[in-house]
C-alpha cells in the first residue's frame, strides 16, 4: 500500500431484509480510523458492531453513504473488486472463527496465504502459531482444539500476511486471562510498531488499556 492505512466512514446505513422484516443495522454512521490506531467498538448485542466491521472491511456494501480507505473508496465496488481489496489489505478474526474443519492449524494458515497467492516459508507459519502460544499444536484440526486454541489460530491467520487493516470480532471471548492479554499485546504491537489500523469489537474490559479509543454503539449508531 502506498499511503498509511486510513478508513473514513461517511453517513453509512445498512439494512437487512425487506419491508416489515427490515432491520436497520447501521443508521448514518460517521467515523474515522487512522494508521497506528487501536480502536475498540463496544455496545450491546444487536447494536451494529459486526455490521460496522463488515462494512469497513469490505464484506458488505452499505445501502447509503461512503467508505473511503487509503486504498480507495470501497463502497460501491463490485464483488470481485471487494474480494481483491480484502485479500490484499485486510485480516479478519471472525466471531465464530471460520476455520476450515478439514485442515490442521498450520494448513489453515497456509490456505490463507494460498488464497492471497502469497508464499512464505513453513517457519513463518510456525512462528505465527508460536506468537499466539500454539507451538506444538500446528498439526491439530479445529475439532481437536479448545475454543481458545481455535480463536488463537484465527488470530494468527489474520495477521500472517501482514495486512494494513485488521478487523477482529470478539477475538478474546473464549480466552483465559493470560491468553487474552497475550493476544492483546500481539495486536497492540502490530499497531504501534508497524503502524497498522486495528478495529476490534469487544465487551472485554481487560482490553481497554491496550486501545487508543473506545467507540460505543447503540441501535446502529455510534453514541460516544
Ligand atoms: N444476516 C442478517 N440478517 C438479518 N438481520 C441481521 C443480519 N445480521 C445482523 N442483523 C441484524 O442487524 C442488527 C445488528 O446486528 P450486528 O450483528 O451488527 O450486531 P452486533 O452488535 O454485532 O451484536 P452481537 O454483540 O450480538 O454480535 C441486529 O438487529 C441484527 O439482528
Ligand atoms: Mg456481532
Amino acid at each position: 500500500m502506498s499511503s498509511a492505512p486510513s478508513i473514513s466512514v461517511r453517513g453509512v446505513s445498512l439494512s437487512f431484509g425487506k419491508s416489515r422484516a427490515r432491520t436497520m443495522a447501521l443508521q448514518g454512521v460517521f467515523a474515522e480510523f487512522q494508521a497506528g490506531q487501536f480502536t475498540i467498538v463496544g455496545g450491546p448485542s444487536g447494536s451494529g458492531k459486526t455490521s460496522l466491521l463488515s462494512v469497513i472491511g469490505g464484506l458488505l456494501s452499505p445501502d447509503e453513504g461512503a467508505v473511503v480507505t487509503s486504498a480507495g473508496e470501497i463502497s460501491g465496488m463490485d464483488k470481485g473488486a471487494l474480494a481483491a481489496f480484502r485479500r490484499q489489505h485486510c485480516g479478519f478474526v471472525f466471531q465464530g472463527f471460520r476455520l476450515f474443519d478439514a485442515l490442521s492449524a498450520a494448513e489453515n494458515l497456509a490456505m490463507s496465504l494460498a488464497l492471497r497467492q502469497m508464499h512464505l516459508p513453513r517457519r513463518a507459519i510456525d512462528a505465527a502459531l508460536d506468537a499466539v502460544g500454539l507451538s506444538g499444536k500446528a498439526r491439530l484440526r479445529p475439532n481437536e482444539m479448545s475454543g481458545g486454541e481455535k480463536q488463537r489460530v484465527a488470530v494468527a491467520r489474520a495477521l500472517l500476511h501482514e495486512p494494513a487493516y485488521v478487523f477482529a470480532d470478539e477475538p478474546t471471548a473464549s480466552l483465559d486471562r493470560e491468553s487474552g492479554l497475550r493476544v492483546a499485546e500481539l495486536l497492540r504491537d502490530l499497531v504501534v510498531r508497524k503502524g497498522r489500523l486495528l478495529v476490534l469489537v469487544s465487551h472485554d474490559e481487560r482490553l481497554t488499556p491496550f486501545a487508543d479509543r473506545v467507540l460505543s454503539m447503540e441501535d446502529g449508531r455510534i453514541v460516544s
